[in-house]
């Protein structure tokens, strides 16, 4: 059967390029813009390179209309099998480590929140419903180590909060996917990516995209006998 996936934030950078090894893999794949255009634009560069997406408008801090959002796109396009919760934003400033906790308002809390934590949480509850009722879903949520509770620092503090609270969502939406549909092949993992090279992680990161998107790759495609409620770097397990 022909899988179908939803990346979100798939204009450029890791979502781009998970959504060309999916489709190149043959899964049926949304690609999620919150600005149509942009990704009318990122499917125009990927059927370039031979991957076949359709674009669809999802901006994931919109949070109120994504319930309607999301029955409207699996009327359009069948069901979602596989979400990635990819788009992600870093708006601490300054940037790096100098950003303390003693400069960060507000506001770049509520923000980095909405995207980061509230966008995830309401697809999640959107989407996770008819996976269970169906039998099969994979949910991937791109985090990152700033969000480990066992290594944390200062640096970045909205950031590193949300991505902990998005390892979080990652556990409890996988213990209740684990409750409640017990049968069910549900998988419902976090991963890092690793420093990579994107407009997020900058010109000196360590890492390309297609190494930075070959985690979440894996995880989105487990087989019925791969880990749920994991966090995972380089397709090893790492601590929360
Ligand atoms: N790069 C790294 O070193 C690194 C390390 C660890 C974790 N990560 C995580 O990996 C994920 C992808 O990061 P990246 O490096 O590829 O970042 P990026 O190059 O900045 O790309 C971010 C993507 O998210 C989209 N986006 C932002 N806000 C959105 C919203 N409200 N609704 C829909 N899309 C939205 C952007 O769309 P527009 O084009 O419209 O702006 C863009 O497509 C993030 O969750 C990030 O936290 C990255």
């Amino acid at each position: 059967m022909r899988r179908q996936a939803l990346i979100t934030g798939a204009t450029r950078g890791i979502g781009f390029e998970i959504a060309r090894q999916l489709a190149l893999s043959g899964i049926s794949t949304l690609l999620g813009a919150r600005d149509e255009a942009k990704g009318v634009l990122a499917t125009e560069k990927l059927a370039a390179l031979n991957a076949v997406v359709t674009p669809v408008v999802l901006d994931v801090a919109a949070t109120g209309i994504i319930p309607d959002r999301m029955i409207e796109i699996e009327r359009n396009h069948g069901p979602i099998d596989i979400l990635i919760n990819n788009a992600g934003i870093l708006i601490d400033t300054p940037r790096g480590f100098s950003s303390s906790l003693f400069d960060l308002s507000d506001e770049t809390m509520r923000e980095t929140w909405v995207t980061n934590v509230l966008g995830p949480t309401a697809l999640t509850r959107a989407l996770l419903p008819g996976m269970m009722a169906r039998g099969y879903g994979r949910i991937v949520n791109v985090s990152s180590r700033a969000g480990q509770l066992s290594d944390m620092h200062f640096g970045f503090p909205a950031y590193r909060m949300s991505k902990s609270a998005l390892n979080a969502l990652t556990r409890i939406s996988a213990a209740e996917a684990a409750a409640k549909a017990p049968s069910a092949d549900i998988k419902i993992n976090a991963a890092c990516p690793g420093w990579v090279k994107t407009e997020m992680g900058g010109a000196g990161a360590t890492r390309s995209v297609m190494e930075g998107a070959e985690t979440p790759v894996w995880l989105a495609k487990l087989p019925a006998a791969g880990p749920t409620g994991g966090f995972f770097h380089d397709k090893s397990p790492v601590a929360w």
